[in-house]
């Protein structure tokens, strides 16, 4: 019989992938450390049965005991799934700044969570760090890890990530990428691969607005502005960061990093989180000055699954004025439409009575209403048209729709791009969305305009 012991026999050895369409035209090999293949799906579970062991051995984690921790997520999961197997309490202690789908996940392990604001700042009781430290010090028979400064956390990946780099890579690595949080992923595993051969360059990839470059360049701690990848970069120097293993940081944007992850899952079929992107990116960008000679390996911190309503998102992304302009499309427009739009496609035939066409669009204030027939745009009901003709002629009150309607919308493809539409609006007041051969939707030009900001004129 073949089977583990338990989940925890499937955390680590996780493969490399190589990059194969996202680093076009660059010549290193580019391989991707796939830690989202953890149970829990990301790095953190390496360091979670680690920090746990570690506190047994020492007994300070006892039978019953409850483990308390400040997390981004990541380590909450990690502790929780160990703490499920060995029958341990958990209380986490989150921002409001991790993902909805994170604190679900905690709970889902059976772990209790805390959310605190993300604009406490270090030090003061509201942060989470503080929270956490409180709680742990309230609870009978608690234990705070504190991943920040645990000697455990860069010990596992001393003794786990750094191993299996040397030996997936036969000993031709040459250059490491992570993003730094605690500082436990590049600490270990950078330690580990200098004490192989102290020409592999260990590459920081770190938000714009954390400390790490400018500290690492200068000795100093900046003043932080906010960012919005999860897991990475800091605002205090931890314990566990050990500058001197790190060669080079490098920062890169939000905006970089989203797209970049977003990237990865589409041409690569990798999908990741947002700080898999900001190492995948510098990675990239490392490579355009590297020859074929190089190996580089960057972390797949965790899986894209914990950021589906976030920048997964294309409205996430909109709303945050991350997505570019020329990446609205028809169909991203007709979603994310305001809640002063019905849901579906409202529609009229020709064969319908005008009075009941006219009433529908007063009762749903709606100033232009498409004419469909078998599927097909036909014709279209503009309010200011309609009503001076009926004006004119009271008649046609009773009559088909075909008796007064005009000229039916253009129709575009639901990929289209927003210059294409706007460009549309300028002759027509409206463009119907086509979705596989079926009309489902429709633009008008005030959706365009709430939108995108387009000049449409
Ligand atoms: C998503 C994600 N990426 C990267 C990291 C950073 O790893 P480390 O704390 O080992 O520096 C974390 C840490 O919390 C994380 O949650």
């Amino acid at each position: 019989m073949n089977y583990y012991e338990d989940v925890l026999g499937l955390i680590g050895h996780t493969p490399l992938v190589k990059l194969n369409r996202l680093n076009k035209g660059l010549k290193p090999l580019i391989l991707a450390k796939m830690e989202n293949l953890n149970p829990g799906f990301s790095v953190k579970d390496r360091i979670g049965i680690s920090m746990i062991e570690a506190a047994e051995r020492e007994g300070l984690l006892k039978p019953g005991g409850t483990i308390v921790e400040a997390t981004s997520g990541n380590t909450g999961i990690g502790l929780a799934i160990a703490a499920s197997v060995k029958g341990y309490k958990c209380i986490f202690v989150m921002t409001d700044k991790a993902s909805v789908e994170k604190s679900r996940y905690l709970k889902a392990l059976g772990a209790d969570v805390v959310i605190t604001p993300v604009s406490a700042k270090h030090g003061t009781p509201d942060h989470y760090v503080s929270t956490a430290r409180r709680i742990a010090a309230e609870t009978p028979n608690s234990f705070y890890p504190d991943q920040y400064s645990h000697p455990a956390n860069p010990e596992a990946h001393y003794r786990t990530t750094g191993p299996e780099l040397w030996e997936q890579t036969e000993g031709k690595i040459t250059h490491f990428v992570s993003g730094i949080g605690t500082g436990g992923t590049i600490s270990g595993t950078g330690r580990y691969l200098k004490e192989k051969n102290p020409n592999i360059k260990i590459i920081g990839a770190d938000p714009f607005g954390s400390i790490y470059k400018t500290y690492k360049e200068t000795g100093k701690i900046p003043e932080t502005t906010p960012y919005l990848v999860e897991g990475i970069g800091q605002e205090v120097l931890p314990g566990n960061a050990h500058m001197q293993y790190v060669d080079e940081v490098m920062n890169i944007t939000d905006a970089e990093s989203f797209d970049t992850a977003r990237q990865l899952g589409r041409v690569e079929g990798i999908f990741c989180g947002g700080s898999t992107g900001t190492n995948c990116a510098a990675a990239l960008r490392l490579a355009h000055d590297l020859d074929e000679n190089a190996i580089i390996v960057f972390i797949v911190c965790d899986t894209g699954e914990h950021y589906l309503s976030k920048f997964h998102s294309d409205e996430w992304m909109k709303e945050k004025r991350l997505l570019e302009p020329q990446k609205i499309t028809a169909g991203l427009i007709c979603d994310t439409k305001g809640a002063r739009s019905p849901k579906s496609l409202v529609v009229v035939a020709p064969g319908d009575r005008v009075a009941d066409a006219l009433a529908k669009m007063n009762e749903l204030g709606l100033t232009q209403i498409p004419v469909l027939e078998d599927g097909e745009s036909v014709g279209s009901l503009r309010e200011n048209h309609l009503l001076s003709t009926v004006f004119n002629d009271r008649d046609l009150l009773e009559g088909p729709v075909s008796k007064v309607m005009e000229k039916g919308f253009p129709t575009v493809d639901v990929d289209t791009e927003v210059n294409v539409v706007t460009r549309k609006l300028r002759t027509s007041p409206a463009v119907l969305i086509e979705e596989y051969g079926r009309i489902t939707g429709i633009i008008t030009r005030y959706d365009v305009l709430d939108t995108t900001g387009a000049d449409v004129n």
